[in-house]
């Protein structure tokens, strides 16, 4: 299983992170801006002592001099971190004083006396940053002197990392004291997730109250919500579970009590005909407690997650309806009641499960034939409408009998419910196990008045399907045998 981040960490990462990132871009701009207010500086101190050298040249009779006091250039050479070298040098390049290691400078360009030129050169394999101007002496109108004086870089470099140092260090302290303060809040917005898992986690299985919304934030309400929704379908379910089982064991206790009764009854018999009549009672109550173990069983395999629609093939609903029919000849012959199945001119397939389909046949055709008084009729007839994906399949049996009143056709397919006087035992199963049996198959049931607002009609409407042979063979399971076609009285 794919373990997803916690909460916490997703917005942890998503706080921290960009916290993180900003305040080293602001760490990274504020180290830029010292680094070159701290460089400007030493540059201006560089060209202060080019100035300084620059005072001490003179012109005597037409010959450069430069009287350096000793002080000056203890001034100039005094620096405890850097070496200083300085250099003044005539317009040929010649030394007049001076170091002579410095690199010369650009003899062809004229640099305005006011203002110095920067460089950085390499001198006894040292980086050094030189300032240097050239000037014209009083009286002369040649720039004729240039003046270098160059500087090691190490103050440079010391005075950078202590700006690092003093910048970065209260930028981590900040860094840190975020994450610390977006993980307190971070843990004290969830801790109402808690309360709510807590309140989930300590109830019993059978406690399924809806979850109280009170103090549940805001962003979490649709998810309790969609909770409480199924809380209550689990409710309703868990609850007519529970009718259904107390139903079953109810109508199961009746007729096995009735079997003990009638079997002891029997043992007191000593008159062959009293027995026989005892024994034909106990075969009416195993036949009434086999059928209700029978539907019970098809109500649990109905059950939506009883039912593994992979196996299911395509199966001719005439088949099933005329099959259906044949079977329950004998039960509308004993009623003198006339049973028809119309045949339409094609198969019409459904995708379904077949014992299922006949079940459900069974179940409504039986219907009709019992709750039609002697004499009447039912007719079977199944038909094709619709075109293409619309492609429906109708299955409808029809009788005209008492009917069923409007009100009660809902009613009737709920488990256990009968409509009352009729004079026909049942256990009101049938038709909640047609129901079941439609709900898993996609097929909607709908009971109208029957022909000429007589009696019943119970249509039930499937999707339809190709026939198989215009499927490919992996679709469906084995082809079904052909369906008769001609209109029959079965
Ligand atoms: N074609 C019909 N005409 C009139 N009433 C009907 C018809 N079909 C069903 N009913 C009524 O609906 C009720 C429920 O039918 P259902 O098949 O569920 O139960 P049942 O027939 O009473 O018992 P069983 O579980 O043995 O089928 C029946 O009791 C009956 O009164
Ligand atoms: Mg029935």
């Amino acid at each position: 299983m794919k373990v997803n981040p916690s909460i916490r960490t997703q917005l942890l990462a998503w706080l921290v992170i960009p916290i993180l990132v900003l305040l080293l871009v602001g760490t990274g701009l504020m180290y830029g801006l010292a680094i070159e207010l701290a460089s400007d500086a030493y540059d201006k101190a560089l060209v202060d002592s080019v100035y300084s050298v620059s005072a001490c040249v003179e012109d005597v009779k037409n010959k450069i001099v430069v009287d350096l006091p000793p002080q000056a250039l203890a001034i100039l050479r005094d620096n405890p971190k850097d070496k200083v070298f300085y250099q003044v040098l005539d317009e040929k390049g010649h030394l007049i004083a001076g170091d002579a290691c410095l690199p010369a400078p650009d003899l062809n360009e004229r640099i305005d006396s006011t203002t110095a030129k920067f460089r950085d050169e390499k001198v006894k394999g040292e980086e050094v940053r030189i300032a240097s101007i050239n000037f014209a002496l009083p009286g002369q109108k040649e720039e004729a002197v240039f003046i270098q004086v160059a500087e090691t870089l190490k103050g440079r470099e010391q005075i950078a990392e202590e700006i690092l140092q003093r910048v970065l260090l209260p930028q981590l302290v900040m860094v840190f004291m975020s994450a610390l303060i977006v993980w307190f809040g971070v843990t004290r917005g969830l801790h109402t997730l808690n309360n709510l898992r807590d309140a989930v986690a300590s109830r019993t299985p059978s406690d399924l109250r809806p979850i109280p919304l009170d103090n549940v934030p805001r962003e979490v309400r649709p998810l309790v919500h969609a909770i409480n929704e199924l809380l209550d379908r689990l409710r309703e379910d868990l609850q007519a579970q529970r009718r259904f089982v107390a139903n079953a064991a109810h109508q199961l206790r009746t007729p096995i009590a009735g079997l003990k009764t009638q079997s002891e009854l029997a043992l007191r018999q000593t008159d062959p005909a009293d027995v026989r009549y005892a024994l034909a009672q106990i075969h009416t109550a195993a036949e009434r407690s086999a059928r209700l173990t029978n539907q019970l069983l098809a109500l649990a395999r109905s059950e939506p997650g009883a039912v593994d629609s992979a196996l299911w093939q395509a199966v001719d609903l005439q088949t099933v309806a005329k099959n259906a029919s044949k079977e329950l000849v004998s039960l509308a012959l004993g009623k003198n009641i006339d049973l028809g199945f119309e045949s339409s001119p094609a198969s019409i397939f459904i995708s379904g499960d077949h014992a299922s389909l006949h079940e459900m046949a069974s179940n409504i055709i039986e219907n009709a034939v019992l709750y039609t008084p002697e004499g009447g009729h039912v007719t079977v007839r199944v038909e094709a409408s619709g075109q293409g994906a619309e492609k429906r399949a109708l299955l409808i049996v029809e009788d005209d009998g008492r009917g069923i009143a409007p009100d009660e056709r809902e009613r009737i397919f709920e488990r256990f419910y009968r409509v009352s006087d009729r004079g026909v035992s049942g256990s009101g199963l049938g038709l909640a196990i047609v129901r079941e049996i439609a709900n898993v198959h996609k097929a909607q049931i709908i009971v109208s008045d029957g022909p000429d607002n007589q009696g019943t009609t119970v249509t039930i409407d499937f999707p339809a399907v190709s026939p198989p042979e215009l499927l490919s063979a992996t679709d469906f399971g084995p082809r079904i045998s052909n369906p008769l076609h001609e209109s029959s009285t079965v």
